[in-house]
């Protein structure tokens, strides 16, 4: 079973970037790309996305860029996940008839808004995160990036926003990592954390959907999410601050649910805790999900994570790990986990784009002792993060 769908792939992630201007809709048609899923080669146009080809990426790619190598030449060791500047963002509006523009590729750098926009007036804004991994032939993998793109239409839906499509969405992420390729980092070394941000752009006053909608993606070379590295984690468990309620918007991934949970979190890193551990805010008793990933718990063959209500986000990442963990014969129950059952589990790992599968070490409850997971490192050995990243699948993704 694999998961991994290539980006644009293997031919054109070796290419120049001049290639992508060839590509424009002006220009003569150039021989039809390639693209690389679960190991096979199809021409793009055979697959079942709309538009082919991409949609007019109108930047001045290579006016003002010299490619001077392949990758660029950084400390690619010690990556953190921080903010690395990159050469260029997509960027599409959409105003009130709901269609997005043709997108352009701009170089990286601030965008002017109006101080009356949606979004800072009133939080009218969705973010995604997915990544690009260098596989070691110099072709460039995306994980499920369809999944960001329906995610992102379902959280729009509920924020009153309209979307990109599925097909532009894609698109837009292909062209972004091809435009930036060379930030990708080497092979085992990190990846290419892709940052699509979906906000009300346009003026308003009174409370009411924005007039208008600005899609960007950005992107940032990273390594590992938590200073642990590979090392298990630590949690708190957070009974006071409520990261989400019923009828809320937990199950989106809006810009507001990320600013509510800052306080707890800054707390819990002063006491020197890795992140927060949510419960709901109903009964105190059961797991939500941590700031930014979901949880399992594993007790024998069993492996629980709490159950998609509204309040925790689905991930990407926990949806395949399910996958994995079915068809490896271990028994899955997506229901209420209380934090008694977290507390007696064998193991317990959290899921995430950012975090990757990170093994939880300790867990504190209640300003009792620490305490921790017997046995030490706590995620199923398997799946434990390589150097590189986690492929989901049975296959060597050079295989
Ligand atoms: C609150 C929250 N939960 C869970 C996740 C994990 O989701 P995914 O696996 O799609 O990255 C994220 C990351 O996007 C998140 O922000």
């Amino acid at each position: 079973m694999e998961y991994i769908v290539a980006s644009q792939g293997a031919l054109l992630a070796g290419a120049p970037l001049a290639d992508l201007r060839r590509r424009l809709p002006l220009s003569p048609p150039p021989p039809p790309p390639s693209i690389r899923i679960q190991n096979r080669l199809y021409s793009i146009s055979s697959l079942p996305l709309k538009d082919r080809p991409v949609r007019r990426c109108g930047a001045s790619l290579a006016s003002n860029y010299t490619q001077t190598s392949e990758i660029v030449d950084l400390d690619w060791d010690n990556l953190g996940f921080g903010i690395v500047q990159t050469d260029y963002m997509y960027i599409a509006k959409c105003g009130t008839d709901g269609n997005f523009s043709e997108g352009e590729m701009v170089p990286f750098g601030p965008i002017a808004l109006n101080p009356s926009s949606g979004v800072l007036n009133y939080g009218q804004g969705l973010f995604e995160g997915l990544k690009a991994y260098r596989k070691p032939d110099g072709s460039i993998l995306l994980f499920r990036p369809e999944e960001n793109a329906l995610r992102m239409r379902t959280g729009a839906e509920r924020m009153c926003m309209p979307a990109p499509s599925v097909e532009q969405f894609v698109d837009a992420v292909k062209q972004t990592v091809l435009a930036n390729k060379r930030w990708v980092p080497p092979s085992g070394k990190g990846s290419l954390y892709l940052r699509p941000l979906l906000m009300g752009s346009g003026a308003v006053l009174g409370l009411a959907p924005a007039p208008e909608y600005t899609f960007i993606i950005f992107v940032s070379p990273v390594g590992n999410y938590f200073k642990e590295g590979l090392a298990p984690i630590n949690l708190i468990v957070e009974d006071k601050f409520h990261r989400a309620t019923p009828g809320g918007t937990g199950g989106v991934k809006t810009i507001g649910n990320y600013a509510s949970v800052l306080m707890a979190q800054k707390i819990a890193k002063e006491k020197g805790y890795s992140d927060v551990l949510y419960l709901d805010a109903v009964h105190k008793k059961y797991l939500e999900e941590v700031s930014s990933c979901n949880i399992f718990v594993i007790k024998g063959n069993v492996i629980s994570t709490p159950a998609i209500k509204g309040t925790i986000l689905p991930g990407i990442t926990r949806k395949s790990i399910i996958d994995v963990a079915l068809s490896k014969g271990f028994q899955v129950e997506e229901r209420l986990v209380s934090v008694d059952e977290l507390l007696d589990a064998d193991e317990v790992f959290c899921t995430g784009t950012a975090v990757v599968v990170s093994p939880v070490g300790s867990i504190t409850y209640q300003g009792k002792s620490d305490f921790t997971l017997q046995g030490g490192i706590r995620a199923p050995r398997r799946w434990r993060r390589g150097p590189a990243a986690v492929y989901f699948t049975d296959e060597s993704p050079d295989g």
